[in-house]
């Protein structure tokens, strides 16, 4: 990854992520990053792993959170600051739908 590249935190705003909290999550995440250059909050249409709402897919460092809580927010702040990973709610989805997404943000497609 260049150093110039921006990290971008996509949420989900389909109405399975919307209706379980995805909403809620988004605008946490943008509050707590706002002032950070190197990090962007975007909204996603769907990621398609639907039943694992909300998801959040962390992008060029490949994370992927599902089922994710507004209360977990402050534990993914932390580990984006550090570097680091949330492991109980990260990468729990299948590989193959997982790197059909990354196949598509690798293609620019978002
Ligand atoms: S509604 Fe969020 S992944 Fe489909």
């Amino acid at each position: 990854m260049a150093t110039e590249e921006k990290t971008l935190i996509f949420i989900c705003q389909n109405t399975d992520c919307k209706s379980r909290g995805g909403e809620e999550i988004m605008v946490r995440l943008q509050e707590a990053f706002a002032d950070n250059e190197g990090l962007e909050v975007c909204p996603y249409m769907c990621f398609g792993t639907c039943h694992n709402a909300p998801n959040i897919v962390i992008y060029p460092e490949r994370q992927w959170y599902s089922d994710v809580r507004p209360s977990d927010v402050p534990e993914i702040v932390e580990a984006l600051q550090q570097g680091s990973r949330v492991e109980r709610i990260c990468d729990q989805i299948d590989e193959g739908a997982r790197n059909l997404i990354y196949t598509l943000l690798d293609a620019g497609i978002y």
